[in-house]
């Protein structure tokens, strides 16, 4: 057949015949494969793929389309509706499984982007004050309603103002390597919130009324004693103050902090700083007892001149507190380590 191309016997009925047997079985082969290589796209991509496989513009179909213009004029609609059934079938089919995809697609979103509004929120977790920072601040509300300024001092001091300014001798028992931690060159961690009464002197001059809340420091631990603790300091200077004025001014401190109410009683007592010196109690009722809430005396007239103050002129009164203790009387907190263990379970009690 290759020598005789042109030989009419051998031309287009006989072959075109042929080819036509042949592209519609290849039409019809078409489906089952496109119905196979639909049902393997198990996403909206994959199946995009598979469409233009089958029915893109370089396509399975469009080839047949190519391969008709080879069919005599009989042929080529016999095989052009059967391929354009075939189209739309496979299109249908097509249709069929984008619709089946998508709705699976959006299914899977839904569960995906779902929110579960009865879900608990998330919490953010608030802090709050200690209790020991909830009384100084209670404390310091109260004095300073009553016209003192609150002052503070460092927790390093020298020697000079921790002890000898306050007429402690160089033979005071404080001033003891057992109870004072020293640090260096005549330093010590501050014992008492006391050194701030010549500070505020020194810096404010007579008259004033100050006071002071702050960390101190002994060299001492058991239940009731921590090496670190805090303490309020008071001190009020001007003319003629006299012991009414400080029993007056802590008696109004002690109604507002324990109620009005309260049962105050003074205590002679000793300090080298005060002269006379006095201790104030309150009654505990839960207890049916006195309880020592500050130590307070009448300025000692050493200490006004160490702080710049003409004692012939001026006269005063101050008084301290620890305020840990405090906590603990109001709170009714058992062992002082409580307060400094930071453990969360306890300090979120004070919220
Ligand atoms: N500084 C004394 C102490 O630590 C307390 C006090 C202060 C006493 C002021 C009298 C006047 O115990």
């Amino acid at each position: 057949m290759s020598e005789l191309p042109n030989d009419p016997s051998n031309s287009a009925p006989v072959e075109a015949t042929q080819e036509l047997t042949e592209l519609l079985a290849d039409i019809a082969s078409t489906v089952p494969l496109a119905r196979t290589a639909l049902a393997g796209a198990t996403d909206l991509k994959r199946l995009e793929e598979v469409r233009v496989e089958f029915l893109g513009k370089k396509s399975k179909l469009s080839d047949f389309s190519t391969r008709m213009g080879a069919l005599s004029k009989e042929e080529k609609p016999v095989a052009g509706k059967i391929l354009n059934a075939r189209k739309g079938e496979i299109t249908a089919l097509f249709k069929q499984r984008q619709d089946e995809l998508e709705a699976r697609e959006l299914e899977q979103r839904l569960v995906r982007e779902s929110v579960d509004i009865t879900l608990p929120g998330l919490r953010t977790i608030r802090g709050n004050r200690h209790p020991v920072a909830l009384v100084a601040q209670q404390v310091t509300e109260i004095f300073t309603s009553m016209g003192f300024r609150l002052e503070s001092g460092p927790e390093i001091e020298t020697e000079w103002f921790n002890f000898d300014a306050l007429n402690m001798t160089d033979d005071h028992p404080a001033r003891d390597m057992q109870d004072t931690l020293y640090t260096e060159r005549g330093h010590v961690l501050r014992t008492h919130t006391s050194p701030t009464q010549i500070r505020s002197m020194l810096k404010l001059g007579a008259p004033l009324a100050v006071i002071t809340t702050g960390r101190v420091y002994r060299n001492d631990s058991d239940a009731t004693h921590s090496p670190m603790f805090h303490q309020m300091e008071g001190l009020l200077v001007d003319e003629n103050i006299s012991v009414g004025h400080l029993k007056g001014t802590l008696t109004t401190f002690l109604k507002a902090l324990f109620g009005e109410n309260v049962k105050v009683r003074l205590r002679p007592s000793f300090f080298p700083f005060t002269e006379p010196s006095i201790e104030v109690d309150v009654w505990n009722e839960q207890r049916k007892g006195w309880m020592e809430v500050l130590g307070s005396g009448m300025v000692h007239p050493n200490v006004l001149r160490n702080g710049g103050v003409d004692p012939e002129k001026y006269t005063g009164f101050a008084f301290g507190l620890g305020l840990d203790r405090l906590a603990m009387v109001k709170y009714g907190i058992p062992d002082l380590r409580l307060l400094f263990e930071n453990d969360l379970r306890f300090l979120r009690q004070f919220a």
